[in-house]
């Protein structure tokens, strides 16, 4: 059955390719004439206008994040991610102050230094690859080269291990997050891996736990919140996690955010003459395509909304990409323009902002568990980016090689950016 005003079948398939490639009709036609929606299928209830969304995120009582635990628990092992209350507050309280202010600024000059030497390694590359054959074009394929590899390797930094085993934390952070799917075979080869980097991190945790250093692993051996420390169990489970929230989400948010500028070349020039926009245009890209897309809750007491009631032991699916083109917040919500004045620019916050007339993006989710290294991604995303613009120029995507957003593997991106530039 097709419904006479849009192009996709009724009931729409949540889970297909199709919608995949452009959710954006069917996220309206939702927020429109289905705001809380139980999808046939699986029987979760997508939440999709922009206020419901900020709302169930703000009520974690109801809405739980216990529905983490068969996934990113059974993966990684405890996991901030699944946990509620007062346990939540506790470990997060340990881990949260090292991703933002000071203790992140003095961390900056790490990610400039990786960014720096990704793109010294394939401008190198490139330019031996010119001596060797004087046709080719000077070419890269940004993806490959540099967005799936800067988060991996300032999230090593971090926790100071050896840069030497990178190839082995690409292996683990890539075969982890295919182990949040529930498919029993993706599932059981993110187990064994996490086993395997555990094993890895083993004595170098218990030996930070005895000679503290100044990494996070050390810093994380060492917190304390009223007389309590963490496990080494949870040391190690903390890192897993960090390897799939800091590097796959970043990787993707990179390589849209690469994407949709150079496919708005009016608003890729801008942002080449003015380094400030780039702030803007990752803040704008978060809204208009941010990798995540949606989280899962737990509900723990049933609620009504909107006439529907959601029962107790329900799945809601909280649609922040449905939010984030949600037409009463943003005109024109699928446009990407850094430009506009109903987005928030500010610094993100944890409960968002909406004042009426500007509202904030929710790519980072909202709340308890509001992302804990939004400042971190953004950081990389932005020193990351004005590098690349400032050496290389004249970046345009090699002709014919346009990826389709929405065909990357995991999360909504493109599987690679090939493009072509000139060394300034
Ligand atoms: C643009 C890149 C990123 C995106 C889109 C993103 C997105 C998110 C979202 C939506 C959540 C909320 C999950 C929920 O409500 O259940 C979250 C949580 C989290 N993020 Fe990020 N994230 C990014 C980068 C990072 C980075 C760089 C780190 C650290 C290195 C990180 C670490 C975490 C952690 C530890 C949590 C769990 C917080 C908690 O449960 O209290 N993320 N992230």
């Amino acid at each position: 059955m097709t419904s006479s005003n849009s192009n996709f079948d009724i009931p729409p398939r949540l889970n297909s390719q199709d919608f995949q490639l452009d959710p954006y009709p069917v996220l309206r036609w939702l927020r429109h004439e289905n705001p809380v929606y139980i999808d046939p299928e699986s029987g979760v209830y997508w939440i999709t206008r922009y206020q419901d969304v900020v709302d169930c995120f703000n009520k974690p009582q109801i809405f739980s994040s216990r529905i983490m635990h068969d996934s990113h628990s059974v993966v990684f092992g405890p996991s901030l991610t699944a946990m509620d209350g007062e346990e939540h507050t506790m470990k997060r309280n340990i881990v949260a102050p090292e991703f933002v202010g000071k203790r992140l600024e003095a961390f900056l000059p790490v990610i400039e230094q990786n960014a720096h030497d990704l793109i010294e390694k394939f401008t190198e590359n490139a330019a031996s690859n010119l001596i060797k054959n004087f046709s080719s074009n000077r070419e890269v394929d940004l993806v490959d080269a540099f967005t799936a590899r800067l988060p991996v390797a300032v999230i090593v930094e971090m926790l100071d291990l050896p840069r030497t085993d990178l190839p082995f934390f690409e292996e683990c952070y890539s075969t982890l997050i295919r182990g949040l799917a529930p498919l029993p075979q993706l599932r059981e080869a993110g187990i064994q891996i996490n086993l395997r980097f555990h094993d890895y991190l083993d004595p170098i945790v218990r030996e930070r736990y005895s000679a503290p250093k100044e990494d996070l692993i050390s810093k994380l051996c060492m917190a304390e919140v009223d007389g309590e420390r963490l496990e080494i169990e949870e040391i190690k489970a903390f890192t897993s996690l960090l390897l799939v929230a800091g590097g796959e989400t970043t990787d993707k948010a990179i390589a849209n955010l690469w994407w949709l500028l150079l496919n708005h070349p009016d608003q890729f020039d801008a942002v080449q003459k003015n380094y400030d926009l780039i702030d803007h245009a990752f803040t704008e890209m978060m809204r208009h395509s941010d990798p995540v897309g949606g989280e899962p809750r737990e509900v723990h007491q049933s609620v009504e909304m909107h006439n529907v009631i959601i029962p107790e032991g329900a799945i809601v699916h909280l649609s922040m990409r449905s939010g984030n083109h949600d037409e009463v917040i943003f005109s024109d919500p699928d446009e990407f323009n850094i430009f506009r004045n109903d987005l928030y620019f500010g610094k993100e916050m944890r409960v968002g902002f909406h004042d009426g007339n500007k509202a904030s993006h929710l790519g980072f989710g909202l709340g308890k568990h509001f992302c804990v290294g939004y400042q971190m991604a953004r950081a990389e995303a932005v020193i990351g980016t004005r590098l690349l613009l400032e050496t290389l120029k004249n970046i345009r995507i090699k002709s014919g090689k346009n990826p389709v957003m929405g065909t990357a593997e995991i999360m909504r991106s493109i599987p690679t950016l090939e493009v072509e530039y000139d060394r300034r």
